[in-house]
């Protein structure tokens, strides 16, 4: 499977402190079927002033310690990019690393604050759209007003945005609401994938296989393919298997 939301880089967000951590995470990644990962640190210009720059030489000391580690993960530098003023700079810079491109457009894992949707929200998407860059909305289903108000992400998935479903959100990992807002945002029709989103092996761990049952549980065989295994490994550039 391939992964497309986890914070694995050590000590440089708030995913694992030290580089045994980060292993341990690759380790289990790796045991639950995971093969390819992209590495998305949180890019935050306020609390985590990341960006191309800096990422692609932590992602590239941490392939070679999985290498060294005989720890069979293929891994890609992306980020998970805070809605924020300074993202059209930093993308204008070249500094924003995408998850990959379907179709001509460049697919960028977008965070809203957790609490809200910004006022304006929909007109930065629309901007980004301009720029052939398609947002990968990341768990919609724990911001709160989605939770309490499923039906207001179809103003952006109208404009062009996909929809990140976290896989602990299946399994009630964040919660009944989480878990109900999951639900309704797929039973709504909107283009989801679902990934780890993983931080560390206890509360949010990197996870897929248990997300994919729960998918396969609810709404069938062919729809947990899509969100699981086809719509990853066509963001990422690979043969679904
Ligand atoms: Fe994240």
């Amino acid at each position: 499977m391939i992964d497309l939301h986890c914070h694995l880089l050590p000590g440089i967000d708030d995913g694992p402190e030290t580089l045994n951590e980060a292993l341990d995470l690759a380790r289990a990644a790796v045991a639950d079927g995971i093969t390819h990962s992209v590495l998305t640190s949180h890019v935050h210009p306020e609390r985590y002033p990341n960006q191309r720059s800096n990422l692609e030489v932590a992602v590239a000391a941490f392939a070679a310690a999985l290498a060294q580690a005989e720890i069979p993960l293929v891994v890609r530098t992306g980020c998970e990019a805070r809605l924020c003023p300074e993202l059209i700079d930093l993308v204008a810079d070249n500094q924003v690393p995408f998850l990959g491109e379907v179709a001509g457009f460049r697919i960028l894992l977008l965070e809203f604050p957790h609490q809200m949707v910004p006022i304006g929200s929909i007109r930065f998407i629309s901007s980004l759209l301009r720029m052939r860059i398609r947002p990968l909305i990341a768990h919609p289903e724990r911001n709160k007003t989605i939770m309490a108000h499923p039906e207001k992400i179809r103003e952006f998935t109208d404009a062009g945005c996909w929809l990140q479903i976290t896989a602990g959100s299946l399994v009630g990992r964040f919660g009944e609401p989480a878990k109900e807002a999951a639900i309704t945002l797929i039973d709504q029709g909107h283009t989801c994938l679902i990934a780890s989103d993983a931080h560390d092996l206890n509360n949010r761990p990197p996870l897929l296989s248990e997300g994919f049952s729960a998918l396969r549980a609810r709404f069938g065989e062919a729809a947990a393919h899509a969100m699981a295994i086809a719509r990853p490994a066509q963001i990422w550039g690979a043969t679904p298997v």
